[in-house]
Formats: structure tokens, sequence, C-alpha cells
């Protein structure tokens, strides 16, 4: 892997599947990001296959769990302590289901992007996570909903937004093709978002 000071490094936070941690591995791979690599994986769930795809690909990953670490202050230093060790310029929550501490956000604001799946500021904040997203977005008869790609503040899905994305609302959608259709959304707008960022025009690397 090359290393060099023009590359930006990355930390992917994750906590499951790991689909949107694949596009941006796809998209090093196949030149798109081509300022990026990823330093290492860090999840809150030892056994999400985000894991498994990282070791394939032969980056770091490791697991910050709240069963390893429960007091909340010590589990936060140590995953800033990890970000760190690796010279991360840019962290990417990638489906990661768990808070921050204040420490990170401050030392990585405007460094840190998240992607969530609705159209922010409708669908986001507290509770509003995973399938109870597109489920509300059907119980709400929404005609559209899409993806965010936004900075992380002290906020739940508060930060600038960067980068959106709108998809129809199919009268047959369940949950489940609903997540489909804006998954693919979100792994074209990621990639996207860390690409701006590599070129300077998001933030300050
Ligand atoms: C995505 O829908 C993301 O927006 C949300 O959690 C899901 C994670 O999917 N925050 P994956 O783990 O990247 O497959």
């Amino acid at each position: 892997m090359e290393q060099s000071k023009d590359m930006v490094n990355i930390t992917v936070l994750v906590s499951g599947g790991g689909s949107n941690l694949q596009s941006i591995m796809d998209h090093i791979e196949n030149g798109y990001l081509d300022k990026a690599r990823i330093a290492q994986v860090i999840s809150s769930n030892p056994d999400a296959y985000a894991l498994e795809r990282a070791e394939k690909s032969g980056i770091p990953g490791i697991s910050i769990t709240k069963a390893q670490w429960p007091e909340e202050k010590e589990r936060q230093r140590i995953i800033l302590e990890k970000v760190q060790a690796v010279d991360t310029d840019l962290i990417v929550l990638a489906g990661y289901m768990s808070i921050l501490g204040q420490e990170l956000i401050e030392t990585y604001r405007n460094r840190m992007i998240n992607i969530h799946p609705s159209l922010i500021p409708k669908y986001c904040g507290k509770g509003f996570y995973g399938k109870h997203v597109h489920r509300a977005v059907l119980e709400g008869g929404e005609p559209e909903s899409g993806a965010t790609v936004h900075f992380v503040d002290e906020g739940i899905d508060t930060g600038k937004i960067i980068l959106q994305e709108k998809v129809a609302v199919e009268p047959e959608d369940t949950a489940d093709t609903l997540a489909a259709r804006v998954l693919t959304v979100e792994h074209r707008i990621l990639p996207h978002a860390i690409k701006l960022f590599c070129d300077g025009k998001l933030g300050t690397k």
C-alpha cells in the first residue's frame, strides 16, 4: 500500500455489514480515490461483517466495544488514541451505531463525516437508524427518500450537510427494498464526499 504525505489517511468506523466500507475500498482499488488509504477499521461490534471485509483486503481492523470498556470515558479515550495512532486525517462513520466523545469530535471537527440513509433534516436524530428510518419514511407516505453525507458535530445527524441524493419511494416498497435502493446511493455519495475531502474541497485536511 502506498504511503506518502500526499495520501489522506482514513479511519473508518463501523458496526455492521460494512457495504459502505466495501464501497470505499472498491473506489480506492479502482483508482477513483487515488489519494485515499484506509489506515484502519474500528468496529463497535466484534462480530461485524465489516471486520471480515477489512481483513480480506489486508486492512487492520479492531473492535472497541462497550463490553470491553464499559466505562464511557475510558472507551472514548481508547478510540481517540487508536485514531491518532495511525495519523488519521479523516474519520468516516460508515454505519457506526455508537455515540462518540466530545474530545474526538473537537479534534476532528470538519474532518469526520457520516452517512445517513435519509434526506436530513427528515427522519434523522435519536431513534432514526437502520430499518427504523425506512419504516418511518414509508409510514410518513413520503414520495421520495435518499441519503445524506454530513460532517459530525455534537448532535445526532445535525452537522453541516456535504452531499445529498434522492431516490423515489415506490408504492410497493418495503423497508428492505427502500433500504436497498438508498444503499446504492450511499455507495456513490460517500466515496464522492471522500474525494472532495482528498481534493481539499471540504474543510481542512
Ligand atoms: C447504512 O444505511 C448507513 O447509512 C447507516 O447504516 C447502514 C450501514 O450499512 N448508518 P453498511 O454497514 O455500510 O452496509
